[in-house]
């Protein structure tokens, strides 16, 4: 049993708040913003919830999909910023699309979320266990980011991304995959007391490019591919000099590249399936492609997926 992806969709709130909205409001700029992130502006939910979010999302990619939400046999939605401490996210997900006699839970992986949600399903579908499957990644992350501090605040914006996966005897879009957490280097990335992400940036930086590049080798590795191979790299969106540092190691161009930050910020579990919604609408990314994702974030937690779309 294979797992094909059959619909993408997204959800972006309305308010856009720039760079040059953020000099009026802690002391940065533009400039810092731009040469060291990449970041030009990201999307603010301020009347939208989370949920919301995701279902906006997740209706786009059943309607691409073809597929009526009574169909879903499993929802697995991926965020930091749930929407209460229970019911989960997906079951509140479940309930808006009317979903039935479905499997629903969230996923706590930070930014790595998506492809561990995603790696799930696929564990699902080959398992035999599951059929037509939701994974979304969401997050509101302007709930949990301090307005004051300059060193986050910067970085973070909100939005959902949602794919439907299903059951396929002819073939599998998921080639190979590998997830790795890291709990005793909780420090480096965390939530505090009023529940606040906190971060120490340049520790962060170096362990992600080294540890989504030893990601991406092991999946290629796995799945018998080189990275020459690789038609399209859909990297989480944290920091573009992150992003080109991993392409650089790996010796891609920046045509095989997807990079969307400078819109959105980090959107944490959201970015991935974002970007790959982007990626395919803007016909980045044909049938038969070779798509490597990867991602690391709080958790630690970091992994990367081969796709053949
Ligand atoms: N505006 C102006 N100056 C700033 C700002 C700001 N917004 N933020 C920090 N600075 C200052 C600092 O105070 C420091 O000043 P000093 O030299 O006088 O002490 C200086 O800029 C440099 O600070 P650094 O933190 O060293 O800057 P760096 O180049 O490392 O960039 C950044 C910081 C963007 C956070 C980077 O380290 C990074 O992207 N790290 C990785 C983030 C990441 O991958 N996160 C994982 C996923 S997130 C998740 O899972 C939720």
């Amino acid at each position: 049993m294979g797992t094909k992806i059959v619909g993408t969709g997204i959800a972006l709130p309305e308010k856009v708040l720039t760079n040059f909205d953020l000099e009026k409001m802690v002391d940065t700029s533009d400039e810092w913003i731009t040469t060291r992130t990449g970041i030009k502006e990201r999307r603010i939910a301020e009347k939208e919830t989370v949920t919301e979010l995701a279902t906006k999302a997740s209706l786009q990619a059943l309607q691409n999909a073809g597929i009526n939400p009574k169909e879903l046999d499993l929802i697995i939605l991926a965020t930091l910023t749930p929407e209460k401490r229970f019911p989960s996210t997906a079951c509140l997900v479940q309930a808006k699309l009317g979903a039935q006699k479905v499997y629903s839970f969230d996923i706590s992986a930070a930014c790595s979320g998506f492809i561990y949600a995603l790696d799930v399903a696929d564990s699902f579908i080959k398992a035999g266990k599951a059929k037509r499957v939701l994974v979304i990644g969401a997050e509101k992350l302007s709930e949990a980011v301090d307005w004051t501090d300059r060193s986050t605040c910067v970085l973070f914006g909100d939005g959902a991304g949602a794919v439907v996966v299903e059951a396929s005897q002819d073939s599998s879009d998921v080639l190979a995959s590998v997830m790795y957490s890291e709990g005793s280097l909780e420090e480096l990335l965390y939530a505090d007391r009023c529940g606040y992400i906190r971060m120490k940036g340049r520790e962060l930086f170096k362990f992600a490019v080294r540890a989504m590049e030893e990601a991406c080798r092991e999946v290629l590795n796995k799945a018998g591919v080189s990275p020459e191979e690789v038609s399209l790299l859909i990297p989480h969106q944290a920091n573009v000099r992150i992003i080109n540092a991993l392409a650089e190691k790996l010796g891609l161009p920046q045509e095989k590249v997807y990079i969307n930050i400078h819109k959105y910020g980090n959107t944490s579990a959201a970015s991935i399936p974002i970007a790959l919604h982007e990626a395919i609408s803007e016909g980045r990314i044909k049938r038969g492609d070779l798509i490597l994702l990867t991602a690391m974030g709080g958790g630690l937690t970091w992994g990367a997926m081969l796709l053949r779309y």
